[in-house]
C-alpha cells in the first residue's frame, strides 16, 4: 500500500515538474523571464557598448534607439552616439543634426567639450550626440592623426562618469570609425538579421574585434549576438536562428526581436518603439533585452 502511495506521489511529482517546465523559446533554450531591475543608487561610470555589424540594415540603429530608451525607462542614464554619417540614429530620436555641434566636430577637435554636442531626447534619461554627412570625411581627415584609432575613446572619457551606459551606433563598415568605436568600448553587441546570409561576414567582424583586443583595447569582449527581424511563421527564420545558436551558443541573447512594420513606423514618428507603441510585443522585446543586458552584467 505504502509503496503504491509513494509511487502515485512520485508520478504526481513528475507530472508537476512537467507542468512547471517552460516551453523552449525561439533560441531553443527554455524561455526565461528577466526580473525588473532595481533602481540604481548612483550613476556612472558608463559601460560602453558598440553596436556593430558591417552588414547594412540588420537593426543596429533600431536596437540602439529601442534598447537605449528601454534602459532609460529603467532609470539608467544612457548616452547614444550616432557614429554613422547617414545620421539615422539622430533622425530616429528626432534631434537636430545640422548647424549643431556633432560627433565629427569632437573627433576633429574643433569642439573640445563633448557636453556642447549632447542633446536630450523626448525620452527622459536618453541623450544623444548627433552626426550628419560631414562624418563621412572623418576617415580621410583622421588618417594622419596621432593615435587615430583612439580619438573617440578620448572624447568619451570626458563624459563617461555621468552615464551608466554609452551605446555607439556604428556604420555598416569595418573602417577607421568602427575601429574607433571598438577601441572605445568594453563590449560589442552584434545584431544579426534572421535571413540566409546573416552569418556571412560575421567571422571577419569577430576577427576585427580580436585584432582590436590584441593591439588597442585588451578589455573588449563580445557581449552578445542579437537575432533581429525574426519571423516565427517561416521555416527559414527558424533555421537561420538554429544555425546562429549552433555557432555562437550562449553568446546569443535569449531575447529575439521579431519582424514588424512598427519599427519603420516609429522611425517616421522619430520616437523609440517603447514610447511609440509601448504595448506592442516589439517594445516588450526591447524592454526584455534591456533586462537581459542588466542581468548579464553588461549594463549596471
Ligand atoms: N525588427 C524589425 N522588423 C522590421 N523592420 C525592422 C526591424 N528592425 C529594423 N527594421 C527596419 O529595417 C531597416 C534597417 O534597420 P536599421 O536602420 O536599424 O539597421 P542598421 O543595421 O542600423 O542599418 P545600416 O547598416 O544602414 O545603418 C529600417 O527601416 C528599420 O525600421
Ligand atoms: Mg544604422
Amino acid at each position: 500500500m505504502t509503496v503504491q502511495r509513494n509511487k502515485s506521489a512520485e508520478l504526481e511529482g513528475i507530472e508537476l515538474r512537467q507542468t512547471e517546465t517552460r516551453p523552449n523559446g525561439p533560441t531553443g533554450r527554455p524561455l526565461r523571464s528577466f526580473d525588473e531591475p532595481a533602481p540604481l543608487k548612483g550613476h556612472g561610470p558608463a559601460r560602453i557598448i558598440a553596436l556593430c555589424n558591417q552588414k547594412g540594415g540588420v537593426g543596429k540603429t533600431t536596437t540602439t534607439i529601442s534598447v537605449g530608451a528601454a534602459l532609460a525607462d529603467y532609470g539608467r542614464r544612457v548616452l547614444a552616439i550616432d557614429f554613422d554619417p547617414q545620421g539615422a540614429l539622430s533622425a530616429g530620436l528626432g534631434v537636430q543634426t545640422h548647424d549643431v555641434p556633432n560627433i565629427y566636430d569632437l573627433l576633429l577637435g574643433s569642439i573640445k567639450d563633448p557636453h556642447e554636442a549632447i542633446q536630450s531626447t523626448s525620452t527622459p534619461g536618453l541623450d544623444v550626440i548627433p552626426a550628419n554627412i560631414d562624418l563621412s570625411a572623418a576617415e580621410v581627415h583622421l588618417v594622419n592623426e596621432v593615435a587615430r584609432e583612439q580619438i573617440l575613446a578620448s572624447v568619451l572619457r570626458k563624459v563617461k562618469d555621468e552615464y551608466d551606459v554609452i551605446l555607439i551606433d556604428c556604420q555598416p563598415s569595418l573602417g577607421l570609425l568602427t575601429v574607433n568605436a571598438l577601441t572605445a568600448s568594453h563590449g560589442v553587441l552584434i545584431p544579426l538579421e534572421c535571413e540566409f546570409f546573416a552569418l556571412r561576414g560575421v567571422a571577419l567582424l569577430i576577427e576585427t574585434i580580436e585584432k582590436v583586443k590584441d593591439r588597442l583595447n585588451p578589455a573588449i569582449g563580445l557581449d552578445g549576438i542579437l537575432a533581429t527581424m525574426y519571423d516565427s511563421r517561416t521555416l527559414h527564420s527558424r533555421e537561420v536562428l538554429e544555425r546562429v545558436v549552433e555557432t555562437f551558443g550562449e553568446k546569443v541573447f535569449e531575447t529575439v526581436i521579431g519582424r514588424t512594420v512598427k519599427f519603420p513606423d516609429a522611425s517616421v514618428a522619430a520616437a523609440p518603439i517603447t514610447s511609440f507603441a509601448p504595448e506592442h510585443p516589439a517594445a516588450e522585446a526591447y524592454r526584455q533585452l534591456a533586462r537581459e543586458l542588466i542581468s548579464r552584467g553588461a549594463v549596471a
